[in-house]
């Protein structure tokens, strides 16, 4: 390994366990590093690079925006911004758009709307109620609804009024109701907890409870929305939409980007000065993110995930059944999957590293898959190749 690691660690804040790699492009579903060894990438910079490496669309579009226009302030209209909320808002059950940068940045906004909402229509509310193992985030406020101790410790005191029940447990929830409870957040499908999809009856009965209750249902779709899998929204799968639901991750194939997406009553809570974000909505973010959703609804990116998914999910099945004493679940929507080993997956993966395959962990015990949308079955069954190989070896 070159020196750069050296160099980075004497430079750059000690907050990520990485990988001894250097990795100096892409094409496709492949990287490289430093040394020209070639790996098959199923981590997609953890569910973000929807396109892959090296689109050429989306290359095009970044390039042409930058040449027209990298930035310009919110306080003016731009084409890419408005056209992506357009595209947005035709193609779900939302109304309105407000753009940032990032994941946690979304879980804010919707935090912020929420609040305001209950501010303006039931000022006594301003309790969360969030999932037990979920992720938002690690802003403050995001971290604060983030089911998992580990990420909180030695940060107290966090936000106030957020509580924490188990996933998936509806009398859980309805005893926590009470009537200063303003939002009720959760991840369709459970991501760094460990990939876990929401039953469809749960979903329904929280739909019902927070409507019947007029308090703000907030889906987290950071990791699973924008087509990972194989419906545009996660919830999309459960016949039931929130109130307010948060994008980021593969929204521009691995440009900067965040939103909060909501309906008309909730987001007219927001008013000139009452949220803003600098970077958000950035023309090229915009540009990009216009040429994945046209890749998603009119280029059949959305039926290949779908697809491709489904095969993934069973090829992950057959290695359970290959496996049993090492493999006890696998479970996932689409292209958003993973398998639940009898021990820790570091070791796993870091073979699987070795032999050209990029995996990335869910929790300790948890493998996680979730490649570029364009994925082959050929990809899955070199994928599956190198992982079986992985777990045969003592
Ligand atoms: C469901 C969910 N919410 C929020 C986040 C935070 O996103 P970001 O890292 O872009 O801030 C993540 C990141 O993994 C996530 O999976």
């Amino acid at each position: 390994m070159s020196d750069l690691k050296n160099i980075g660690m004497n430079c750059i804040m000690n907050t990520y366990s990485r990988f001894p790699l250097v990795i100096t492009k892409g094409e496709g579903c492949y990287v490289w590093d430093e040394n020209g060894k070639k790996y098959l990438d199923f981590a997609a910079g953890i569910a973000v690079n929807s396109l892959g490496y090296g689109h050429v669309e989306l290359i095009a579009a970044i390039e042409k925006q930058a040449k027209t226009l990298i930035h310009i302030s919110n306080l003016y209209w731009t084409e890419p911004q408005v056209t992506l909320a357009e595209k947005l808002v035709e193609n779900s059950s939302f109304d309105k758009v407000f753009f940032c940068n990032s994941g946690a940045e979304a879980v804010e906004g919707s935090i912020k709307l929420a609040k305001k909402y209950a501010a303006k229509h039931h000022p006594e509310r301003f309790e969360i109620i969030s999932m037990k193992d979920s992720f938002h985030g690690r802003t403050i406020g995001a971290l604060s609804l983030t089911g998992q101790t580990k990420y909180q410790k030695g940060l107290a005191p966090l936000l106030s009024g957020v509580s924490f029940v188990e996933y998936n447990n509806y009398e859980a929830l309805a005893a926590a109701v009470n009537e200063k409870t303003c939002a009720v957040i959760l991840e369709p499908v459970q991501g760094e907890g460990g990939i876990h999809p929401a039953d469809k009856e749960y979903m329904r009965q929280v739909r019902k409870l927070c409507y019947e209750r007029d308090i703000a249902l907030i889906f987290d779709e950071i990791q699973s929305g924008a087509g990972r899998t194989g419906k545009f929204f996660a919830f999309e799968h459960y016949e039931v939409s929130p109130d307010i639901a948060t994008l980021a991750k593969g929204l521009a194939g691995g440009v900067p980007i965040g939103a909060v997406l909501a309906k008309d009553c909730f987001a007219d809570a927001f008013a000139p000065g009452d949220h803003a974000s600098t970077f958000g909505g950035n023309p090229v973010a915009a540009s990009a993110a216009n040429v994945v959703l046209t890749q998603i609804f009119e280029n059949g990116l959305l039926e290949q995930a779908q697809t491709v998914g489904q095969y993934l999910g069973e090829q992950l099945k057959l290695i359970q059944s290959k496996y049993p004493g090492l493999i006890i679940d696998s479970r996932g929507l689409g292209l958003m999957r993973a398998i639940e080993l009898t021990q820790p997956a570091l070791p796993i993966i870091n073979k699987c590293i070795r032999n050209g395959l990029l995996l990335v962990a869910a929790g300790s015990n948890v493998i996680r898959f979730v490649p570029p949308l364009i994925i082959s079955k050929l990809h899955i069954d070199e994928c599956m190749e190198i992982l079986s190989a992985a777990l045969s070896v003592k």
